[in-house]
């Protein structure tokens, strides 16, 4: 009696104990559980260092992960399958990857010195053409080589090359909320002829809650004119939450893809009757095709789905392939390969974990859900992508480039085959960087943000030729 009873407490007891260690931050149980002998900053100890390139073990997140469940008792290391559950052990990975990241950041990669930055195959200087107060979102070169640039606190400029801009009155009412307000400008293919320029922006029908709105419309005399809606959620599917509104436009054999996120709704991102989390596919005038996978939903706009905060997406002209870069959770940010009716799994799996540091899943992988191409831990916060085809730095030709914000960092991803080869670091440390699009004569321009000072930068990346070495 006595027996059963104590060996109940204890069970109830460890039970209680491991419940606990597992609603903790994996920092939090990293420190109980593994600093005494893999150090406080995981340098290594009586435990190696988890931080250094060096693996005793498959260095796999799910090597690592299995390492930590089982043990390797006759080495010294304890199994803590009994202690921590899968949840809690996937995020201990993630931390360690976070830490081994900080680590072995080389600040010097991709920064500023005396003006210039080298990369291993271009050098160039950052020009700046204009500040603007405001956080900027996105930007579009016109045929004359002036610009349009958003505002996310409700504004729309013309910039000229020279510097000098000016606003483009008589916007649709915009409802700026924390992530939200005007987000993408983009020109319809044949703008020349056509003058449309499509915007993405939160639309409120209440005042309290707001859902990513398309329009698009002719700038004329200074004003936006002949406004025509091409998709608005349902008032359901409004949301008084700040975050996750998406969103960029892009063009494909005359339909036009643009992208919505959860609106802070994760569960909806895997339900075809909610626009949220979603890529949508329209024509350019906003009918829905007739090859959409699914004519048949609420919302028949759907191309494809289980997105968290999609805000990249660009186009490969040469093969269709379509990518996209999305916010996922910390730990969790995505490039996808963006294809036809697929499900890209958020939130059912994911690579991340909460940003408080606790766990969220354990679950990175199921049937019938898409992997990314790239996950990055820690997060970059990707804002946004854009295949590059210009002349201006011949040696970036068919890549990648990933914008950031929370890194500030403009990332080149060298694509072979449709797949990412290797990643390299451009730029860091000049501002959040919300959108990165090519000119016409190939030249790359950087909207850049700055939160402290609530103004935003535009600038252009000038090549500049540094002699061989
Ligand atoms: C009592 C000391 C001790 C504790 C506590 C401990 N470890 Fe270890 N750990 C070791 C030792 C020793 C090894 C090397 C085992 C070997 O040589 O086979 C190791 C190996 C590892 C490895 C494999 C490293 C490699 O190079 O492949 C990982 C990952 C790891 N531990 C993570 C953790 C985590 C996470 C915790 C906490 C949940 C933890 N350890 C707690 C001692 C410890």
């Amino acid at each position: 009696m006595n027996a059963l009873f104590i060996s109940t407490l204890l069970i109830v007891l460890s039970t209680l104990i491991s419940t606990q260690a597992n609603a903790r931050t994996a920092a939090g149980v990293y420190r109980d559980y593994c600093a005494d002998c893999h150090g406080r900053n995981l340098e290594g100890g009586l435990g190696p260092s988890l931080t250094d390139s060096v693996w005793l073990y498959d260095n796999t997140d799910q090597g690592i992960e299995k390492i930590i469940r089982d043990g390797s008792i006759e080495n010294g290391m304890p199994p803590f399958a009994a202690t921590l559950d899968d949840k809690a052990i996937r995020s201990l990975v993630i931390h360690i990857r976070e830490k081994a990241s900080q680590a072995n950041n080389d600040e010097s990669v991709g920064a500023v010195e005396q003006g210039l930055v080298q990369t291993k195959h271009h050098a160039f200087e950052l020009v700046e053409l204009a500040k603007f107060s405001g956080i900027t979102w996105a930007m579009a070169q016109l045929p004359d080589g002036s610009f349009l640039v958003t505002i996310r606190d409700k504004q729309l400029w013309h910039l000229q090359p020279d510097g000098s801009a000016t606003e483009i009155k008589g916007l649709p009412d915009i409802w700026q909320r924390g992530q939200g307000g005007l987000l993408d400008v983009a020109l319809h293919p044949e703008f020349e002829k056509t003058g449309w320029v499509y915007l993405t922006y939160s639309e409120s029908q209440d005042l309290f809650s707001g859902m990513t709105t398309l329009v698009r419309g002719k700038i004329e005399q200074g004003k936006w004119q002949q406004q025509q809606i091409l998709f608005s959620g349902d008032s359901d599917d409004s949301s008084s939450a700040g975050v996750h509104f998406g969103s960029r436009i892009i063009f494909k054999d005359n339909h036009l893809y643009f992208t919505i996120g959860d609106r802070g709704r994760k569960e909806q991102a895997q339900s075809l009757d909610h626009p949220n989390g979603k890529v949508h596919r329209l024509t350019l005038d906003g009918a829905t095709p007739a090859d959409n996978p699914y004519p048949d939903a609420k919302y028949p706009s759907i191309w494809s789905y289980g997105h968290r905060n999609p805000q990249g997406i660009t186009l490969n002209p040469a093969t269709g392939d379509i990518w996209s870069v999305e916010h996922g959770p910390r730990g969790g940010d995505e490039l996808n390969l963006i294809k036809k009716g697929l499900n890209y799994g958020w939130p059912e799996i994911t690579h991340g974990m909460n940003y408080s540091g606790t766990p969220m899943t354990a679950n990175t992988a199921k049937a019938g859900m898409e992997q990314p191409e790239v996950f990055w831990v820690p997060s970059l916060a990707v804002s946004a992508v854009h295949f590059y085809q210009g002349n201006q730095f011949p040696q970036w030709r068919g890549h990648l480039l990933v914008a950031s914000l929370r890194a500030e960092q403009l990332v080149l991803l060298e694509l072979k085959d449709s797949k990412v080869q290797s990643q390299e670091v451009l730029l860091r440390n000049q501002d959040r960087i919300r959108d990165v699009i090519e000119g016409r004569d190939g030249s790359i321009y950087l909207a850049l943000e700055d939160r402290g000072t609530n103004s935003s930068r535009i600038v252009r990346l000038e090549p500049v030729e540094t002699p061989a070495q």
